[in-house]
Formats: C-alpha cells, sequence, structure tokens
C-alpha cells in the first residue's frame, strides 16, 4: 500500500486551478475552469460528476500536463507539477496514468497485447526478460488469459479491451490513475465487472484514481469521496455517502433525481419530484432578479 507520510499532504492537491483554451476566433481564448481546488488521499478514489461540458475532463488533462494550467496549482506528492518542462513531465507518466473511456480508439488494434504492454517498460529500461515476465503478472491481475499477449488488440470485445488498457495503466506502477468515463462505453453486466476489477486493484495495491463520470451509481460503487461540478466550478464535494444521501447544493439533488432507476413507480415518482423540484429553482431564480 502507498503511503504519504513523507509530506503528509494529500497524494494530489488541485488549488485554484484555471485552465484556459486559446481561442481561435474568439479573442482571449474559453475559461474552461474557474478556480477548481480538489485533494485525493493516497488509494483513495475521488468520484468527479457533473452535467457534459462542465469540464471534468478538462481537470484530468490538466493533472496529465495535457491542458494549460491558466492559474493556480496541482501539487502531486508533495511537489507543484502544473508547470513542467516536457521531459520533467515525461518522468512522472509512470506516477500518473490515465484509462479513457473508449476502449477502440485508445489502443493500437495494429499491436499485439503483449507489445502494448511491454512498450512503455523497455522505454523506461526494463530488460526485455523482465518486461515479458512482467506482461504474464500483469494478464492475471486484469483476469485475461496468459496466452493474450500473443493476439491483436482488435481482437477483444470491448470490455476486455479496458482491462488491457488498465493492464497498460498499471504497467509502471503509478500512484494515481485518472480514469475518464472508463465504463460508460460498455454494458452494464460489464461495467460491473471493470469496475470490481478497479477496486479490486485499488485494495491489492493502493493506487488512487480521479473517477470522471456521468452515472451516480458509479460514483456510489467506486469512490470515498465526491466532487460534483458545474460551468468550471466545484458546486459541493464530501464523502460520497453524505453527499448522496443528504446533498447540500440545489444542483447535486437535481442530478440525483435525473439518475434513472429500474423502478418504473418509483422513477415515475422522481420524475415528478424532479419536475417539482426545477419549477421551484426557476421562480427562486426569477424572484432573485
Ligand atoms: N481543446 C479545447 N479547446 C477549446 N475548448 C475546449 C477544449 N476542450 C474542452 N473545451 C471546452 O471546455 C469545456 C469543458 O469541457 P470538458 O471536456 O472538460 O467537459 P466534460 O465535463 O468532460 O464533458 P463530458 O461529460 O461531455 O465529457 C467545454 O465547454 C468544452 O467545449
Ligand atoms: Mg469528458
Amino acid at each position: 500500500m502507498v503511503t504519504d507520510d513523507a509530506t503528509r499532504e494529500p497524494l494530489l492537491d488541485v488549488k485554484n486551478l484555471v485552465v484556459e483554451y486559446p481561442g481561435r476566433l474568439r479573442r482571449g481564448g474559453f475559461r474552461a475552469l474557474h478556480g477548481v481546488s480538489l485533494q485525493i488521499e493516497a488509494g483513495k478514489t475521488l468520484g468527479l460528476v457533473g452535467e457534459s461540458g462542465s469540464g471534468k475532463t478538462t481537470i484530468g488533462r490538466a493533472i496529465l500536463g495535457l491542458a494549460p494550467v491558466t492559474e493556480g496549482d496541482i501539487r502531486f506528492h508533495g511537489r507543484s507539477i502544473a508547470r513542467l518542462s516536457g521531459r520533467r513531465r515525461r518522468a512522472l507518466s509512470s506516477d500518473i496514468q490515465v484509462v479513457f473511456q473508449d476502449p477502440y480508439t485508445s489502443l493500437n488494434p495494429a499491436m499485439t497485447v503483449a507489445d502494448i504492454l511491454t512498450e512503455p517498460l523497455l522505454a523506461s529500461g526494463t530488460s526485455r526478460r523482465d518486461a515479458n515476465e512482467r506482461v504474464r503478472g500483469l494478464l492475471e491481475q486484469v483476469h485475461l488469459p496468459a496466452n493474450s499477449g500473443r493476439r491483436y488488440a482488435r481482437e477483444f470485445s470491448g470490455g476486455q479491451r479496458q482491462r488491457i488498457a488498465i493492464a497498460r495503466a498499471l504497467c509502471r506502477e503509478p500512484r494515481l490513475i485518472v480514469c475518464d468515463e472508463p465504463v460508460s462505453a460498455l454494458d452494464q453486466s460489464t461495467q460491473a465487472r471493470v469496475l470490481d476489477l478497479l477496486e479490486e486493484i485499488q485494495q491489492r495495491l493502493g493506487v488512487a484514481m480521479l473517477f470522471v463520470t456521468h452515472d451516480l451509481d458509479v460514483v456510489r460503487h467506486v469512490s470515498h469521496t465526491v466532487a460534483v461540478m458545474r460551468q468550471g466550478r466545484i458546486v459541493e464535494s464530501g464523502a460520497t455517502s453524505q453527499v448522496i444521501s443528504d446533498p447540500a447544493h440545489p444542483y447535486t439533488r437535481a442530478l440525483l433525481l435525473a439518475a434513472p432507476i429500474a423502478d418504473p413507480k418509483l422513477q415515475r415518482i422522481r420524475r415528478q419530484e424532479r419536475r417539482a423540484f426545477l419549477s421551484e429553482q426557476t421562480e427562486s431564480i426569477t424572484a432573485v432578479r
């Protein structure tokens, strides 16, 4: 289990993060994040929820060094990583990894699974023999058959490809994995199996996760803490059980009421509640104006 007693800081500490994408036609660019702060403890999962376009992926990209940090800071394991040079940022890639939503585009279909998994190891100086040995261990860890290494990524189903993507993320023993909607493209039962796998891996390896999702049921399943985003800001955060059972912000409540449930009768009641809630909101907004 990875602990962080060296610094006593959380593993990841994002402070007042502002991200502005440079604009092409509009001068001054587009501000996607307006001062976001969040923390993730070593070995824990923060679920990031919110409507489409609220800035969830942008936070993940900023942590990975793929989005421009305009203001604020990102501290990882006690060190600022918001503005690292290319070489230093690459050195960090063993510590921070990513699993994307679409397992069909995130893996090179023309590479064998063994090549996909050994590539980052060989690039970081691991010997061929050790890398091959590690691939066997990784396949076992994600519950894929031992002979999967010889097959091409295109020969696997969506769920299996996501297991390969998880194995690739685990290759260099990261401390943090950014999971951006990693189960959204999978059917329900495959989703559950991949989520169980991520949980098992976390318990075994103590890796922390930033888990971006639209689905509050998924959040309930995987995350210790949750942050709710709206329009580039975090409107509420806290322990998952608390935020979900007793949401403080009206937007969180609306999100909870919007989540579909299997029972049609309950679903109907929820829909009515949600409608009532939304019209209340509109009235109060009108009243304030
Ligand atoms: N490269 C970019 N250049 C300009 N604007 C961008 C870029 N990437 C994202 N944006 C804008 O930033 C905002 C936040 O986008 P982001 O992808 O972070 O949202 P999201 O919460 O992940 O949405 P979704 O749930 O749909 O994935 C959006 O308005 C989007 O149009
Ligand atoms: Mg996104």
